[in-house]
C-alpha cells in the first residue's frame, strides 16, 4: 500500500494568507498544515509516501520536510503540478509512483482526529475498487456530498446547492489501480478541474465503491473559518495527548 499527499493548487480563498507561502504550510496551531496529513499516512502504517505540491513555493516542502526524518521515515517522494487542473488531475500525476500498487490519498488540507488504521485495514481485504470515509456535517454544500437510497450510495454530488443527506466526502480516499484509467476518462468540470467526485462516481457505477463513516472530528482548512476552526481543533486534541 502506498500513501500520497495532494498539496497542490492555489489556495484561492485563503488570500491573502497564500500570496507568498504554499497553503500546506501556513500553521495549524504548533505545525505546519502538512504534517497532519503526513502524520495519518504514517499512523497508518504507510511508510512509501508520494507528495504533490505546486505553486511557487514546491521547494519549501523538501526544505521542510526533507525525507521525513521527523516522521520515522527514510525517504519522501515529490512531484510537481502546473496550476490547479483539480485533485484528479494531482492524483494522475502519480500512476508511476503508484506502480500498480493499492493507494491511499489524503488531501494536504485534511485534518482528523483518529487513526484511519481500521478502514486502510479492510480496504486491503478488500479485492478491488475503491473506499471513501463519509463524515456527517452542518455545510454539506461545501463538500462532495453522498446520496443514499437505504445505507447504499447511489451517487455523489460536488457541492451541491440542496444536497441530498448529511454526509460528506471527507478527503481521504482508497483506490485499486484502475483509478488511473478512470482519471484518463475525465472531462473537465465547470470550475476547470478534473473532479474527484467524477472518480468516485465512476467506481459507483461499477458497483465497487465501499465506504466508512469516519470517527471523530474531521475538517478541512480551504476557508478562513475553516483555518480557525482546525486550528482551535489541532490545539484541544494537542493538549488532551498532553492531558
Ligand atoms: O475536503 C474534502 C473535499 O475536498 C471533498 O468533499 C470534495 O469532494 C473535494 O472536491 C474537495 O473539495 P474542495 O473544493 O474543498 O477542494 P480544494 O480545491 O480546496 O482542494 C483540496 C486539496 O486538494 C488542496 O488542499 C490541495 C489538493 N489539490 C487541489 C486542487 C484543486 C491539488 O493538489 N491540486 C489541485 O489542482
Amino acid at each position: 500500500m502506498k500513501g500520497i499527499i495532494l498539496a497542490g493548487g492555489l489556495g484561492k480563498r485563503l488570500e491573502p494568507l497564500t500570496r507568498i507561502t504554499n497553503k500546506h504550510l501556513l500553521p495549524v496551531y504548533n505545525k505546519p498544515m502538512i504534517y497532519y496529513p503526513l502524520g495519518v499516512l504514517v499512523d497508518a502504517g504507510i511508510d512509501d509516501i508520494m507528495i504533490v505540491t505546486g505553486g511557487n513555493n514546491a521547494g519549501d516542502f523538501l526544505r521542510l520536510l526533507g525525507n521525513g526524518r521527523d516522521f520515522g521515515l527514510k525517504h519522501i517522494n515529490y512531484t510537481y503540478q502546473r496550476g490547479e487542473g483539480g485533485i484528479a488531475e494531482a492524483l494522475g500525476l502519480c500512476e508511476h509512483f503508484a506502480d500498480n500498487d493499492r493507494i491511499v490519498v489524503i488531501l494536504g488540507d485534511n485534518l482528523i482526529e483518529k487513526s484511519i488504521k481500521k478502514y486502510v485495514d479492510e480496504f486491503r481485504r478488500q479485492d478491488e475498487g475503491a473506499r471513501i470515509l463519509l463524515k456527517k456535517v452542518k455545510d454539506p454544500e461545501r463538500f462532495g456530498v453522498a446520496e443514499f437510497l437505504g445505507n447504499k450510495v447511489i451517487s455523489i454530488k460536488e457541492k451541491p446547492k440542496k444536497p441530498k443527506s448529511e454526509y460528506a466526502v471527507c478527503g481521504i480516499y482508497m483506490y485499486d489501480p484502475h483509478v488511473f484509467d478512470i482519471i484518463k476518462t475525465l472531462k473537465p468540470s465547470h470550475r476547470g478541474e478534473l473532479e474527484i467526485t467524477d472518480v468516485n462516481n465512476a467506481y459507483l457505477r461499477r458497483g465497487d465503491l465501499y465506504y466508512n463513516i469516519l470517527q471523530g472530528y474531521w475538517t478541512d482548512c480551504g476557508t478562513h473559518e475553516s483555518l480557525l476552526y482546525a486550528n482551535n481543533l489541532a490545539a484541544k486534541l494537542h493538549n488532551k495527548e498532553r492531558g
